[in-house]
């Protein structure tokens, strides 16, 4: 038998032994059963001290968690209750303050009402049009606050709005726009040529062009500043009313294989924004920041969906700059911004400036802040508290980092016991990435420490927990599982591999895709970039996995920018000795002058993994981590030494 429970057990006899002897006037009994109990409850507090010190220590975060995700709870109950839309919402507002401050942009301030005019207008316009209940239309247009009220008019009359990526061009761009079925497309002037080049391709979508800047409009395009202008500011009559189901936005997500997918975003799932802004503690007196592109949901959903549902005045800006930054913060008097990726590793880099502290922001919440930077950036723009949020357009695992700990992107509270957790880690093969199953053909949860795959139990009928999926039923169920924790249940994939530790903590250890297996080892590609970008002061890089004839899995390589070649490859060989295992540090480096980004600044690896190492074929000065020490450059001999397996490493 356990001596620990022995030992409790003879403690606990003898401690009712000594209060039925003092009962019965043996009072010194008493102290000697204390005693016995006391002794005998050591082991149990020896054992468990662990784990009652994490008890203590994550109760008040799993506490004001658990209060704040039930009124969020509370609020997608009612929502769907009252079949809630977006517009709907945003009408209250409307009503409640037409003259508070929805957006500002520029020199411009948006009010409510002026949001509410001008997407009545749209519909108006739509409407006259014969558009209705269903259809869809494209969007291709910077960051304003018109883009906002015209999707926000069109979903008035019930029509879809795709948000189009303005940095497509030519064939992915038209794919984009055929996937969705469009019926036509809304731009702006600087768009033109973008869709004369690929006009034989989509013939059939009318084109609605609006100009900020120049006034003309070419033969075959309706003039939309015209039609605005002629159309009523009122309320449009809608026979047909959207209802909380219905579709209301598709937002591509950009795959770092293949062509875009498109996702699809109903009411319901737009609404959910009242939950990351329960969760990361935003307050109706903030104004925010957000520079973000507003076809991605980070901007698009989270970015302006605090205006529209909250009543949060928001900043827009055309585009992120790094100079305009803090400048921008103190000319809005902003309390609360939005990151995405590389952003803050972006505004790190630039010289300190008086304004780096001189603002008023108390909150920065977003996606991608690398550990590596994240104690620094904290520091040196005195930002209290970043709440790093981790959540995808389509899924439906979503979780936030509400106390500020340091590098994770959430956390499952440890007070509710695991099988009410509506998500996972979940054991993969790190190959496949396979799930892991059981004798009994069901899903393996990961131990503490211990790398799996990010899912999120689907529930049919739970805006929070169901999968809208994407347009592509077949793209829809490759990211579905079945079985999972019992018979008969659905989860779905993210695709990202996370580690929980001991508190419940979630970091992220790396994207599906984003790793590559050298010497037996996995390497996880964002990690040796972060390391590489802190050696090597802060510079853009890449890093994948090529090919060499001959050996197995894929050899490290990293594309630096460094444009003006005064990266020290001394102090980086030394640092990457010191920062990484052996098997993760970079064989190969390429020297570039910039590299190509996303819209969501990913840096594109495709095509640098295709090209290789081939000094014949590549411009960039290329080197090698020759004896796994120096970096020396690949010369055409060096080249054909190692293709051909010579050179040894
Ligand atoms: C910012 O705050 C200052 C002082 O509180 C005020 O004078 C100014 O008008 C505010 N700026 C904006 C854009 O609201």
């Amino acid at each position: 038998m356990d001596v620990t429970l022995l030992l409790l057990a003879l403690g606990v006899i003898a401690a009712m032994f000594g209060v039925v002897a003092t009962r019965f006037g043996f009072p010194g009994f008493n102290k000697i059963a204390q005693v016995a109990l006391a002794l005998a409850l050591l082991p149990v507090i020896c054992r468990f001290h662990r784990k009652l010190y994490i008890i203590c220590k994550i109760l008040p975060r799993d506490l004001k968690f658990l209060y704040r995700a039930i009124s969020a709870e509370i609020e997608v109950k009612g929502q769907r209750r009252n079949n809630m839309t977006v517009v709907k919402i945003f009408k209250k507002r409307v009503d409640r303050y037409p003259n508070k401050t929805c957006f500002f942009f520029e020199d411009q301030v948006w009010t409510y009402s002026d949001i509410n005019k001008y997407s009545n207008q749209i519909a108006r316009v739509f409407q006259e049009a014969g558009y209705v209940k269903g259809d869809a239309v494209a969007l291709m247009m910077p960051n304003r606050p018109e883009y906002v009220a015209i999707w926000l008019g069109l979903g008035k009359i019930g029509v879809v709005t795709a948000l189009i990526n303005t940095n497509l061009r030519l064939q992915s761009l038209i794919h984009c726009l055929r996937i969705a079925e469009v019926k036509s497309i809304i731009y702006t002037e600087e768009y033109t040529s973008a869709l004369d080049d690929i006009k034989d391709s989509i013939q059939g979508i009318g084109r609605y062009k609006v100009c900020f800047k120049s006034q003309i409009c070419e033969s075959g395009v309706c003039d939309l500043n015209k039609l605005l202008s002629e159309a009523s500011i009122n309320e449009p009559v809608v026979k047909d009313e959207p209802n909380y189901r219905d579709k209301l936005l598709y937002i591509y997500t950009s795959g770092t294989t293949g062509l875009p997918k498109v996702a699809i975003l109903p009411n319901s799932r737009y609404l959910l924004v009242v939950m990351p802004f329960n969760l990361v503690g935003l307050r109706s007196s903030d104004i925010l920041y957000n520079p973000n592109p507003l076809y991605h949901t980070a901007g698009g959903m989270l970015g302006v969906g605090f205006a529209i549902l909250k009543g949060i005045p928001t900043v827009l800006r055309t585009k992120f700059s790094v100079s305009a930054y803090w400048t921008d913060c103190i000319k809005y008097n902003c309390t609360a911004a939005q990151y995405i990726g590389e952003m803050c590793r972006y505004l790190l880099n630039a010289p300190p400036k008086p304004e780096d502290n001189a603002h008023r922001l108390r909150l920065m919440f977003g996606n991608g802040m690398r550990p590596q930077i994240w104690s620094e950036f904290v520091k040196r723009f005195n930002i209290k508290r970043v709440s790093e949020f981790y959540g995808s357009s389509e899924g439906n695992a979503n979780i936030a980092n509400l106390d500020g700990r340091t590098g994770a992107i959430g956390f499952v509270p440890l007070i509710v016991p695991r099988v009410f957790h509506p998500l996972a880690i979940i054991r993969v093969n790190n190959q496949t990435y396979e799930p892991i199953r059981g004798s009994n053909g069901l899903c393996i949860r990961a131990e503490t420490n211990e790398p799996g795959m990010f899912i999120g139990l689907i529930k049919e009928g739970n805006a929070l927990r169901e999968f809208n999926g994407y347009l592509d039923k077949e793209e829809s169920q490759k990211k579905i599982i079945q079985d999972v924790f019992v018979k008969g249940d659905k989860a779905f994939l993210t695709g990202d591999i996370l580690v929980e530790d001991e508190y419940g903590y979630i970091y992220f250890k790396d994207r599906v895709g984003d790793t590559f297996r050298w010497k037996g080892e996995n390497v996880a590609t964002a990690e040796v970039e972060g390391v590489i970008s802190n050696i090597a002061g802060k510079r853009d890089a890449t890093v994948y996995g090529v090919q060499v004839p001959g050996m197995e899995g894929r050899a490290g390589m990293a594309a630096i920018v460094d444009p003006d070649s005064l990266l020290d490859f001394k102090t980086l060989a030394e640092g990457l000795e010191k920062a990484l295992p052996a098997y993760a540090r970079p064989i190969f480096l390429r020297i570039v002058k910039e590299l190509e980004i996303t819209g969501t600044f990913k840096l594109k690896k495709m095509n640098l993994q295709k090209e290789g190492f081939d000094p014949s074929k590549i411009q960039d000065k290329m080197y090698f981590l020759s004896g796994n020490k120096e970096y020396v450059e690949i010369t055409p001999e060096l080249y054909q030494e190692i293709i051909s397996g010579r050179r040894k490493f």
